[in-house]
């Protein structure tokens, strides 16, 4: 898509930075206050994340470890509306099922969600409907997880209907609105006519899906284009009038995008790195010198873990199965004595790491550091009826972490 240097339009990691106290996120000061629109692209979790601190209720959020100033942002937020926008349709959306759970389940939320968007695919069924999937998993062990898969995208499905058809067909005066916005992929960031250099919506190409095989498809751009702005009858659905009609002088527009359409690692100096997947070509975590793919060409006594073994997805706990691949083949190595023919056992481990630390100058956070600051982190949320209260700055931290 074109990409324009807007005000208004931030990532969504930059945005969860700010709302966890990370201090390198503290001072974004997202515009929440000059409109009641935002537009989140992408429909994954960390989209669904940030939707729900958006249009929870700020008397809820009080109650959690969130970070104190974007409390009180929140707490003077104006934003009523939030779109969620999804490249293809609610068979594939992203998410997963406890994190929709979660923002389906917010107190006094209007859904919205086009009944029309909600019509599956002869290809949607084949994702979704087990006994396809069945035959498939009977045929290979390696389709285990395509089953996994599809029960997955079923129960994605089943909530997005049961929420659509749930509520009523209208937000009642003053409710909080979540709309689901399918088939739509960005294609510009809208500039406002009224504060120059600020975003005021984002122009949309619709999409269809194309099979690409194992029931897989992606989305196509149909050359079809509308303004996601504020919401209003003027701005969305009708690129006529939107063309005609400056809207944003009729209404408020959308001040603030967040964009969350996931993440990509970056090569590691003198790492072998595949550009395309975002990951250092591996086998079960044995490094490979090459993209080849050729199996015996690995780096004796280099492993690799996490997203950029895998790429970017996944939790925190999928690490602990990922880890333990790769620690299965360290060992097995170990064992095979394939790591004694290597110079880089005779590297000093963690004292050498130390010591390059030291010779750079780079100040160590130990373990018993790291425990002082939760201890006083944990103090401090104690006097708000918070399980924490971050300490959101470079040098609190280090001061807490640097006292006995
Ligand atoms: C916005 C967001 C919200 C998320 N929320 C959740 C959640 O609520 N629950 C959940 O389970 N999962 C969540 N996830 C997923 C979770 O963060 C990942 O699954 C997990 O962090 C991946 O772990 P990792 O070790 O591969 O990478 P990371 O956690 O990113 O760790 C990589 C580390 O390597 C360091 N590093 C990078 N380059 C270098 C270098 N050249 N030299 C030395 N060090 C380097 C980085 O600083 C970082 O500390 C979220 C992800 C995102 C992006
Ligand atoms: N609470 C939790 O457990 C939690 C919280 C946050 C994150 N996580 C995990 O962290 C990982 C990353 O999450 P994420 O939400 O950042 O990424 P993600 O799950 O990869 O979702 C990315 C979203 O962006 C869309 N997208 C990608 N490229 C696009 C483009 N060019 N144009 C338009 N849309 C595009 C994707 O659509 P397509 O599907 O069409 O590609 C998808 O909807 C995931 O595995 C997630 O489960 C977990």
């Amino acid at each position: 898509m074109e990409i324009r240097d807007l005000k208004g339009v931030h990532s969504a990691r930059e945005f969860v930075w700010w709302y966890n106290g990370h201090p390198d996120g503290r001072n974004l000061d997202p515009d929440l206050k000059n409109t009641d629109t935002a537009v989140i692209l992408g429909q994954g979790n960390v989209a669904l994340d940030v939707a729900r601190i958006l249009l929870r209720p700020t008397s809820e959020l009080a109650i959690t470890d969130i970070a104190s100033h974007a409390l009180t942002a929140l707490e003077q937020s104006s934003i009523r509306k939030v779109y969620l926008v999804g490249r293809r349709g609610p068979v594939q959306a992203a998410c997963t099922a406890k994190e929709l759970r979660e923002v389906l389940g917010i107190k006094d939320l209007y859904i919205h969600i086009k009944e029309t968007d909600l019509k599956i695919t002869p290809a949607d069924e084949l994702l979704i409907h087990s006994i396809y999937v069945f035959a498939i998993y009977m045929l290979s062990f390696f389709m285990k997880e395509e089953m996994k898969n599809s029960r997955i995208h079923r129960r994605i499905y089943e909530l997005l209907s049961k929420a659509a058809t749930a509520g009523p067909s209208q937000p009642s005066s003053g409710q909080r609105e979540l709309h689901f916005v399918f088939f739509r992929q960005p294609d510009r960031f809208l500039e406002s006519y009224d504060k120059k250099g600020y975003v005021s919506g984002v122009h949309l190409e619709k999409t269809a899906l194309k099979g690409i095989g194992s029931g897989n498809q992606i989305a196509i751009g149909t050359g079809q284009f509308e303004n996601l702005s504020c919401g209003c009858s003027f701005c969305f659905g009708n690129l006529m009038l939107t063309m005609l009609w400056n809207c944003t002088v009729m209404c408020a527009s959308c001040r603030i995008v967040l964009k969350s359409i996931g993440y990509k690692s970056v090569p590691v100096d003198d790492l072998p790195f595949d550009n395309q997947k975002g990951v250092v070509p591996n086998v079960k975590g044995r490094v490979l010198s090459d993209n080849s793919g050729d199996p015996t060409s690995i780096e004796n006594g280099l492993y690799v873990c996490g997203w950029l073994k895998r790429g970017p997805t996944g939790i925190i706990a999928t690490n602990l199965y990922c880890a333990e691949e790769t620690v299965a083949s360290l060992s097995e190595d170990l064992e095979l004595g394939v790591l004694a023919s290597t110079t880089r056992l005779l590297k000093l481990g963690r004292d050498g790491l130390l010591q390059i630390l030291d010779n750079r100058n780079v100040r160590v956070v130990p373990f018993s550091a790291w425990e002082r600051i939760d201890k006083e982190e944990k103090r401090l949320g104690s006097l708000r009826n918070k399980p924490r209260e971050k300490l959101t700055s470079w040098e609190e931290l280090l001061k807490v972490a640097g006292s006995e």
